[in-house]
């Protein structure tokens, strides 16, 4: 970016979004990944840039948190659960281009981008769910730090990221700052080496380490669909930050609002415009030419004249689903279906074993004799239900794994295993 453009950026960043310090400069409210080293390995030397194109329907298991100030649920930004099925169904409308909708487009760019969004049924704590969460602000200590609406947003209430599309919404100030992003981690043009999220002083929220922040906030007078006064009232701020979750940049390249025609949002089928576009213009035009399209939802147009997702665009977070990290493994959540019983240790594991118990610095899980391979997945909570740790492994033959309690001074913790079939729980004590 040229320097002379930063205080336009800056002053444009406060209007839109509500400016923060973790500006990379390269766009208002995008908050990237740490480093992609795991996924580099991963891809090894493919450079994968195209989706496997199947026809296939992938479901985003959702968490909405709604972040409040103690009003009744239903008023003010404690949102009714009806406003929040409408964005889910908005979203729906919009990612698959519904017919009959406001989603339906017929432009020969546009497509179905197959993705599909359904409220979590299952929590992490393998619980029954609506996928809604409420949490009243004035109830809980005041976070140790400032931050964007998602850093704030994670603090109050976060689900394990690799399991759940977290999207926060945050009492905000009404067109003022819509909503946030982060972007996956990938090798896809433009997303290799996104700088890390950090908050300081902190290391970790709800056993998330920081690094691994992840999810959307949208601003709570913006969310779903209302009949409010504004340009931003049909869920479109929504549909938009999803677009960034899943990779997508805005139309007019990523790089500021410098009015450049050089900077591309790495898909050809968007017409490339100097800068973005904001009201419904009706004959605003791209640097080639031909007509903007205002109707994307990556441009800065509103609400009512937003309905289209590109083929290319479609392409990309289809890619960005089927490989990345804390996006694929979404489509495999428990989260997905509805809870399996809590069952015996005995029927599943024969010989399930922690120690020692009591333990002060760290304990051993082991197992034997497992005969299919299962993942699993642990959880250590203390006995308000605040999630300590959280981890993946996989359970076959016989084994054991170790784990570090958290220095939490004595207290009993509950353990608790999610695989397949069971769900388990033991207590530790921490001395
Ligand atoms: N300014 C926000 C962003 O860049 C959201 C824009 C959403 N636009 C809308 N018409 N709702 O992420
Ligand atoms: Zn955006
Ligand atoms: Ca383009």
């Amino acid at each position: 970016m040229k320097t002379y453009f930063l205080p336009l950026l800056i002053l444009t960043c406060l209007i839109q979004v509500g400016y923060t310090q973790n500006d990379t400069g390269r766009q208002c409210h995008i908050f990237y990944s740490q480093n992609t080293d795991s996924f580099e390995k991963w891809m090894g030397t493919q450079s994968r840039i195209k989706s496997s194109n199947s026809e296939e329907v992938y479901t985003i298991p959702v968490v909405v948190h709604i972040i409040h100030q103690g009003e009744a649920i239903g008023e003010g930004l404690n949102l009714s659960e009806e406003r929040i099925l409408s964005q889910i169904r908005v979203l729906n409308e919009d990612f698959r281009r519904k017919e009959g909708t406001r989603g339906f487009n017929n432009h020969p760019d546009g497509g179905d981008a197959r993705i599909v969004f359904q409220l979590a049924q299952t929590d992490p704590f393998g619980k029954a769910t609506n996928g809604i969460v409420r949490v009243n602000m004035n109830e809980r200590e005041d976070p140790p730090f400032s931050g964007s609406m998602i850093a704030l947003g994670a603090y109050y209430s976060f689900w394990d990221p690799s399991q759940y599309l977290n999207i926060w919404t945050f009492p905000g100030v009404q067109d003022f700052g819509l909503g946030e992003a982060r972007f996956p981690i990938s090798d896809l043009p433009g997303l290799e080496d996104e700088p890390g999220f950090s908050i300081p002083g902190i290391d970790s929220l709800h056993g998330v380490p920081v690094s691994e922040i992840d999810g959307v906030a949208v601003n709570a007078h913006h969310f779903g669909e209302s009949n409010m006064d504004s340009k931003y009232n049909l869920g479109r701020t929504g549909t938009h930050e999803i677009g960034h979750f899943l990779g997508l940049f805005h139309i007019w390249g990523d790089e500021g609002f410098d009015g450049s025609c050089d900077i591309d949002d790495y898909c050809e089928d968007t017409p490339n415009t100097p800068a973005r576009t904001s009201g419904c213009p009706q004959h605003s035009l791209a640097c080639d030419g031909s007509p903007a399209m205002i109707e994307n939802y990556m441009d800065y147009t509103d609400d009512e004249c937003m309905n289209i997702f590109t083929n290319d665009q479609i392409d990309r977070m289809r890619t960005v689903l089927e490989n990345s990290p804390r996006r694929n493994s979404l489509l495999r959540s428990p989260g997905l279906f509805p809870p399996d019983v809590v069952d015996t240790e005995e029927k599943y594991f024969p010989a399930l074993r922690i120690y020692p118990n009591p333990a002060s610095g760290q304990v051993y899980i082991d197992w034997q004799g497992m005969e299919s391979y299962q993942a699993a997945h642990l959880y250590l909570f203390d006995l308000s239900g605040k999630m300590l740790l959280s981890r993946a492994f996989d359970i076959f033959g016989s084994e054991k794994i170790m784990l570090d309690l958290p220095s939490v001074g004595h207290q009993i913790l509950l353990l608790r295993l999610v695989t397949e079939n069971a769900i388990i729980e033991k207590k530790i004590v921490k001395l």
